[in-house]
């Protein structure tokens, strides 16, 4: 789990992710050959080429998180975000900001100078701002500049029995299943990439596979567990500690049906729990990377993660070792069987 902290706390908003790609390259530079594409991809590839099929594993690098436009006259700074955030969990949380990690407190009116009826609205992101203990806007401007990213500070911790809690999950938890199956030994060919700007509209992945060409692809995802009060059981989309959970359809894609069955049967066969994904919601990478060349024949594999895209997310340990397992296990079997 320590390769998995560092990559939660490391900030890798869209677009500015060289903090995880460092963490991973230096991590697996024994395993793999590593690439850095013009977008910021780390492309792998295992050095055991010839033997078909080519399998391509992505998990995307970056997370969502914020971006500063303007800094105020008394030092106080304006922020955008950088993917899906929901405005109303924003408020007094802590955030780092830039290279060197400025730390701020996002902020907003106080409540006693709110009168009934703001009282009564969830607070926008225009409404709010972060504060950086700054004097005046030359005192801010000597540690942020303008387009600077702002990242949540989390500390990643272990609580519960075998439940993590740190940012970022959603997907550095895929990056880690993927780094774990890296350090494995396998007959066919093993390609794949930590992929790009995922969260802004899976801008990264196509380019990636666009330059690997695999056979197929499986994509490492952390999904969003929704088994928690106040959602039916009707509208769970996967839940924690029934294992890793595989896509049918999404509002990028539908997954290849021969691999999705392959899945469950490996799955089956090896004793390993597995859960569908119950809804359609959200879209991956695995969107992008079926369209690419003559099409790739691709599936999700995600990790039931509470509460992502949110400062703090949580995931049961026994499902990121099961991923780990059932991918394992899925490229054995292709190993054996071919397509
Ligand atoms: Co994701």
């Amino acid at each position: 789990m320590l390769l998995l902290k560092k990559l939660s706390e490391a900030a890798g908003v869209s677009g500015c992710e060289n903090e995880v790609r460092n963490i991973l390259k230096e991590e697996l530079k024994e395993y793999a050959d590593f690439k850095t594409d013009a977008l910021g991809n780390l492309l792998f590839e295992k050095k055991n080429k010839g033997k078909k099929p080519r399998i391509m594993l992505a998990a995307h690098m970056d997370e969502v998180g914020l971006m500063i436009t303007s800094i105020l006259k008394n030092g106080f700074l304006k922020f955008e975000s950088v993917g899906g955030i929901d405005d109303r969990i924003l408020v007094s949380k802590t955030v780092t900001i830039g290279p060197n990690k400025i730390k701020g407190v996002i902020g907003a009116k106080p409540i006693h100078r709110q009168d009934p009826k703001e009282r009564e609205n969830a607070l926008k992101i225009k409404n709010l701002y972060i504060d950086i203990g700054a004097k005046d806007q030359e005192d801010a401007e000597k540690k942020v500049k303008i387009g600077d990213y702002a990242c949540f500070d989390t500390e990643f911790e272990i609580f519960g029995e075998n439940i993590v809690k740190g940012k970022a999950l959603d997907d550095r938890i895929g990056c880690f299943v993927v780094a774990e199956i890296l350090k494995r030994n396998y007959e066919v060919e093993i390609c794949g990439a930590f992929t790009v700007q995922e969260e802004i509209g899976l801008r990264g992945s196509g380019v990636a596979a666009y330059q690997l060409k695999p056979d197929v692809a499986i994509v490492v995802e952390g999904t969003f567990a929704s088994d928690v009060p106040g959602t039916k059981e009707e509208e769970y989309n996967t839940v924690l500690g029934m294992g890793p959970a595989v896509t049918t359809m999404d509002r990028s894609f539908i997954a290849n049906k021969g691999m999705r069955d392959r899945v469950f049967e490996v799955a089956k066969k090896n004793n390993i729990p597995c859960q569908p994904r119950r809804t359609n919601l959200g879209g991956t990478d695995g969107g992008r990377i079926q369209s690419i060349g003559e099409g790739i024949p691709t599936i999700v594999i995600s990790v039931p993660t509470r509460y992502i895209h949110s400062p703090v997310s949580v995931a049961d340990i026994n499902d990121i070792n099961n991923t780990i397992l059932l991918i394992n296990s899925l490229i054995l079997d292709y190993q054996e069987r071919g397509v």
